[in-house]
């Protein structure tokens, strides 16, 4: 077996009382070497911290794996959607979703991203020290609102947001050896207010889909495209209603896009809006070069390709503060993997938050510079030294979007604001399912002259 810190060293290192778990795993990663084996309470883990062994794990030995036990016991709550099924399900859902990600489907939302945007600091006042981390989320929401329902009603909007909210509830139970369906039962105060969230859900997005039942159409959104889908590569003999998705899966899929669409783009723009107030040379850059493309206007998807130094800036904040700073999987079979047998059952981690961090492929680590991502720096390191969205057959289905949206984001708000932080202090993190800052994210905001 590989080096590892064994069953005790969290908890003798106090890492288990901190429950700091991404600092955990970055620690394992510099201390114990590429990759590390530990125990958690009745499972093996292996961690793997080099690019070349997370390619084997996320891409070549995918076949050996399930999803990881989080999203196994979500189905209770999530169903079948992309995140949780398992295949052939997954890769026929894949196939029918994936339309409503192309290219033109999603430049169609780049006005969307710039609208919210403005309307959003349309009501920021110069000088005033505003939650970036709370305001990112509120747009976020919004997007996915509009790009996934076609909603537009904010108030809408926040009873789903709140509905998905209560689901992370169930997080603390997900490794506990009881059925998750008895656990869900239970009359436990957010065990209510999960099956309360759950039945709000429900009762919201069926009603959608039966008004879109009754009156077919496109109306640009990933419902529509849902709903639309027929499966054309089904086997002969497969009846016309059995290739289009039951009104059950479309829910699945719609839940789990608003779930994993809302949050992590969410901390993927409040950070950068911190790390740019921290650093008003890239900002001023940032601002100047916004100001080149767009000439003061609002920014639409046709600028995008031409706004590189603002993707630059958001990849980079992706590697520091990685929303998803680790991705799991469990083995479902026993196998040999370079000399070791991994048991049925180990825990598999892969984790972005180290990997991002490791100074072989990013000298001085810490140091906050877009310029690590112009093409020929990228093309220095391995591929897989940068895996935001993660990789292989599982990953992420909205990065076109995640992109469009972060990078229109910052280009409409940095051209018109100057961002100064009211906190000197990095961000406190708190990793749970994705990575979030622990209290609000502080930064003043001034109209730019
Ligand atoms: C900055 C924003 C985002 C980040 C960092 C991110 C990251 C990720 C990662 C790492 C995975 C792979 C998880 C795994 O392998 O277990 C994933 C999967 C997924 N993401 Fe994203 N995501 C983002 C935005 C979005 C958006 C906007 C949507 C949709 C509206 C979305 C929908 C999904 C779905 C459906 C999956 C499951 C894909 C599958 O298993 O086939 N994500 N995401």
């Amino acid at each position: 077996m590989p080096a590892g810190p064994g069953f005790w060293g969290p908890l003798v290192r106090g890492e288990a009382f901190k429950l700091n778990a991404a600092r955990a795993l970055e620690r394992n990663a510099r201390e114990f070497g590429d990759l590390v084996y530990l125990r958690i309470p009745g499972r093996d883990l292996l961690q793997f911290n080099h690019p070349e062994l997370v390619q084997e794990m996320l891409v070549r030995d995918a076949r050996h794996h399930h999803r990881n036990i989080v999203m196994q016991r979500a189905k209770a709550i999530l169903g079948e959607g992309l995140l949780t099924s398992e295949e052939p399900l997954h890769m026929r859902q894949r196939r029918l979703a994936q339309p409503a990600f192309h290219r033109q489907r999603i430049a169609a939302y780049g006005d969307v991203i710039a609208r919210f945007t403005t309307e959003l600091t349309a009501g920021w006042k110069h000088g005033e020290v505003r939650d970036a981390h709370e305001d990112m989320l509120l747009l976020a929401l919004r997007i996915v609102g509009k790009t996934l329902f076609d909603l537009d009603v904010e108030r809408d909007v926040r009873r789903i947001s709140d509905a998905v909210d209560s689901f992370m509830g169930f997080l603390p139970l997900a490794f506990l050896p009881f059925p998750e369906k008895w656990m869900l039962s239970l009359p436990l105060p957010a065990m209510k207010k999960i099956r309360r969230g759950r039945a709000e859900l429900d009762g919201l997005i069926y009603g959608m889909i039966r008004e879109r039942r009754a009156e077919p159409g496109d109306r640009g959104d990933l419902l529509s495209m849902l709903l639309a889908a027929v499966d054309d590569e089904a086997e002969a003999g497969v009846a016309e209603k059995d290739r289009r998705m039951s009104d059950e899966q479309v829910r699945d899929e719609c839940l789990t896009a608003m779930l994993a669409g809302h949050e992590t783009g969410a901390n993927a723009m409040g950070f950068a809006l911190w790390l740019l107030a921290r650093h008003p040379e890239v900002q001023d850059a940032l601002a100047e070069d916004c100001r080149r493309v767009l000439g003061g206007g609002a920014p639409s998807a046709a600028d995008y390709g031409a706004l590189q130094f603002a993707e630059r800036v958001f990849a980079e904040s992706m590697r520091l503060y990685p929303p998803v700073w680790v991705t799991a999987r469990t083995a479902a079979e026993e196998y040999e993997y370079r000399g070791i047998r991994i048991k049925k059952g180990t825990v598999l981690a892969a984790p972005q938050f180290a990997i991002h961090r490791d100074a072989r492929f990013y000298p001085e680590p810490l140091r906050f510079d877009p310029e690590r991502f112009t093409d020929e720096a990228k093309g220095a390191r391995p591929r897989m030294a940068y895996f935001p969205f993660g990789a292989g057959n599982r990953q992420c289905i909205g990065e076109g979007l995640a992109w469009m949206e972060g990078v229109l984001a910052l280009a409409a708000i940095v051209q018109e604001w100057r961002l100064v932080p009211a906190d000197e202090s990095e961000p406190e993190l708190a990793p749970e399912v994705t990575l979030r800052p622990k209290a609000p994210v502080r930064v003043q905001v001034e109209r730019r002259g």
